[in-house]
Formats: C-alpha cells, structure tokens, sequence
C-alpha cells in the first residue's frame, strides 16, 4: 500500500510517499520546507505567514515528491494529512490540499493525529515495524508527553508539562540571552563550551511516581541569575556555563522521568520524537541510561526528530494495514486529544478503558516494589 502524508501542523511544509512491505513501511520520497528564516526575525511563528508558505509550497512539493520516484499520482493508495493539534490555519492548508487531492484521484483520505504521528516515527525512520507496548517521549516546541502506548488508538498519558513545553523553555531562555529562534540549537552550541555544573538550577517534580514536568521554575532560575550577574552579560564564559547548566537540568528531567515511566508502564522499549530529541546531549544520556536499564531506546535521525510527513503517512499506513479504524478525515481539530476514545470507535474506546485498569493495576504492583517508589537523588530549589 502507498500513502502519500501532507504535513501543515506548525511552521513546516512536509510531504512524503511511503510503501508498506510485510517487514515494516518505507519512505520512497520525502520532502521538507522548512520556515525558520522567515519567522525568525518574529522569534516565533507568525501564523498568517506560515499559512501563506504552506498555500505556495504545497503545489510544489508534491509533485516533487512524485517526480522524485517516477510515479504517477495515481499510483497513490490513499491520502493522509495532520488533522491536528496544531495551529488550525497552517492545518487548514494541509488538510484541505490533501481532501481535494484524495477527492480527485478518487481514493481514501484519512485524518492523522500529529502526537500519533510523532509516536510512531522513530519506528519508521528506523525501518523498524511498530512493536506495542512501548513508553514514547514527546518532546517539542508544543508538548512535552510521557505516553504508554498499547496499541493503535490505545494510549494512556503517564505524564505531561503543567507549564511550558521542553522546547518552548529552550526558546524563551534562548530569548532572554539574546539569541535567535529557534533557540534549543542555539544554546546547545552554547553549552558544548560551558561547564553544566557551574549553576545549581531547580529540576522539576523529583518525587519518582509523578511524571509530569515542570520548566517554569527553571526559565525563572535563569532569568535570576542572568539579571543578578552584571559579569554574565559582559563575559560570554558565564553565558556558556549557564545554558550547558539549563541544558543539563531539562535533559536530567526528561531522562529520569522516561526511565521511570517505562519501569512504571514495566516496558522494554522507549520511543522518543520531537525537535528537543535533536538534542545531542540528550540523545546521549537517554543512550546511556536505557544501556544500563536494558531498555531497547528507538531514536530517530534528527530529520525525522522535527515535524515531518513520513510520520504521518506511515501511520496512516500502518493503521489501514492493522485493520485499525482510521480516522474519517473531513475536519481538522486544532486542539485533537490523542487520549479521548472517539465514540464512534468501539474498539479503540474499549482499547481505552483496558489501557487505564492495566494502569492501575500496575500503580498496585508499583507501589510493592521498592525500586519504583524510593525518591530519586535529585536537586530541589
Ligand atoms: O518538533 P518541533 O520541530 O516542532 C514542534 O512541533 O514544536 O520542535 C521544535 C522545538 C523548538 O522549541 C526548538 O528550540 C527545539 O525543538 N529544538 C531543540 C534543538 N533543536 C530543536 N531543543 C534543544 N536542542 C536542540 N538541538
Ligand atoms: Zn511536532
């Protein structure tokens, strides 16, 4: 089966084909437009403009993405777009494009979750087939999720920002330093030269059962110590110390709580997605800790980290091969919930429910088990 996915969630223009075989699905072609320069001067996304970028890049990008493997568009199976979250005009664009394509050529267009989307897509960057139960780690410029994945549509939230994204953080303290956006790259670049235990800062929710995260205590830690250091703004030392400091205290949150979500959840496997996993100081404390766990850690090449379309028709893909119920796709949801049971599907809703006695069923064991409830050594502010 070919799906050809269309991308439009943010500030991202991405299409891609891909092919199921028996063993896993594969990208034949995929291409990405990104906008960072153009929303760059904003220090943000401008949703007016990427909406505009989106409308011009479409008409290109899949006829590209076609030409790049000589296939005609007929040639497609089905059409898959993000149907949300995300901003609802850049969605619009997306969404719409793919409807009237799929309408065209007389096929399927089915609706994609963009959290799903990005579950899934260590697995197909890594040609690997989809293996439930596995803990994923969202961690973006919009999310920051803890998920216990049980199958198609059956997902349980083991925990979530309360506060700003894990990304969103890296942007506003990028901001304050005075660097551009996006500004996770920009202060890993920072912090490859500055010295991480330079500055004590605060790490979120230490108490090992709680997986939800915290980053504004953070951003405000730094703020302190940026505003209360006149030395830090004229020595660029003190500025390296203290983004290799605020890199180390997300990173240390984000790998501690995955490795306690995955002993909780009593998973072998993590699968991490979102533009923070471009992180390499990240990528390789994850690596390092699920070693020593024996946890199989599924991470994607950073191409496949950030908002792209092999994600969204892979699982577009994967969920019409599995006999999972895809979703209809005649509307976008900005605000889509991957963990509401969608009432028109029994199944998935029944999936749901089975997904949360399992949960507190392992609460029970969990709470047996000495290794899960000791308190972490962790940093209070
Ligand atoms: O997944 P993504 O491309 O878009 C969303 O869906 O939000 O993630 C973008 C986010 C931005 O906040 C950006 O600062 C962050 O990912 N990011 C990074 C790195 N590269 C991108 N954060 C930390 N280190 C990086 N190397
Ligand atoms: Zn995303």
């Amino acid at each position: 089966m070919r799906v050809l996915g269309i991308e439009t969630s943010c500030d991202e223009t991405a299409v891609a084909l891909v092919e199921t075989n028996p063993w896993s699905t594969d990208i034949l072609a995929q291409v990405i437009s990104s906008q960072i320069e153009l929303h760059r001067p904003y220090g943000g996304v401008v949703p007016e403009m990427a909406t505009r970028e989106h409308l011009r890049n479409l008409p290109l990008l899949v006829p590209q993405v076609m030409k790049e493997i000589n296939l005609p568009l007929d040639a497609i199976d089905a059409v898959a777009a993000t149907e949300g979250p995300g901003l609802a005009s850049s969605l619009l664009i997306g969404h719409s494009y793919a409807r009237a394509l799929a309408l065209a050529l007389s096929k399927p267009m089915v609706g994609v979750n963009h959290l799903e989307g990005h579950l899934y897509s260590p697995f197909i960057a890594n040609r690997r087939a989809v293996e439930f139960p596995f803990v994923g780690l969202i961690a973006s410029g919009g999310h920051t999720l803890l998920v216990h994945a049980l199958g198609w549509d059956r997902y349980v939230k083991l925990g979530s920002t309360v506060d700003d994204a894990a990304g969103e953080a890296f942007d506003k303290v990028a901001k304050l330093l005075g660097f551009p956006y996006p500004g996770g790259p920009e202060i890993e670049k920072m912090a490859a030269k500055g010295n991480p235990e330079a500055f004590g800062l605060p790490r979120s929710f230490p108490e090992r059962d709680n997986l939800n995260f915290s980053f504004s205590g953070l951003k405000t830690a730094v703020r302190f110590f940026y505003e209360k250091s006149p030395q830090m703004q004229a020595d660029p030392v003190w500025a390296y110390d203290l983004c290799a400091s605020f890199q180390k205290a997300v990173v240390d949150v984000l790998v501690r709580k995955s490795m306690q979500a995955v002993a909780q959840a009593r998973v072998e496997r993590l699968a991490v997605s979102g533009g923070v996993l471009c992180n390499n100081a990240l990528r390789l404390e994850l690596e390092v800790a699920c070693y020593a766990a024996g946890v199989d850690l599924i991470v994607a090449d950073p191409t496949f980290c950030t908002d792209n379309a092999g994600m969204i028709a892979g699982t577009a893909a994967e969920k019409l091969e599995a006999g999972a119920a895809p979703r209809v796709g005649d509307d976008i949801n900005p605000n889509l919930d991957l963990f509401a049971p969608d009432p028109e599907q029994g199944e998935a809703a029944r999936g749901m429910n089975a997904a949360v006695k399992l949960k507190s069923r392992q609460k029970q064991g969990a709470a047996k088990d000495p290794e899960l409830t000791s308190p972490g050594q962790v940093e209070v502010w």
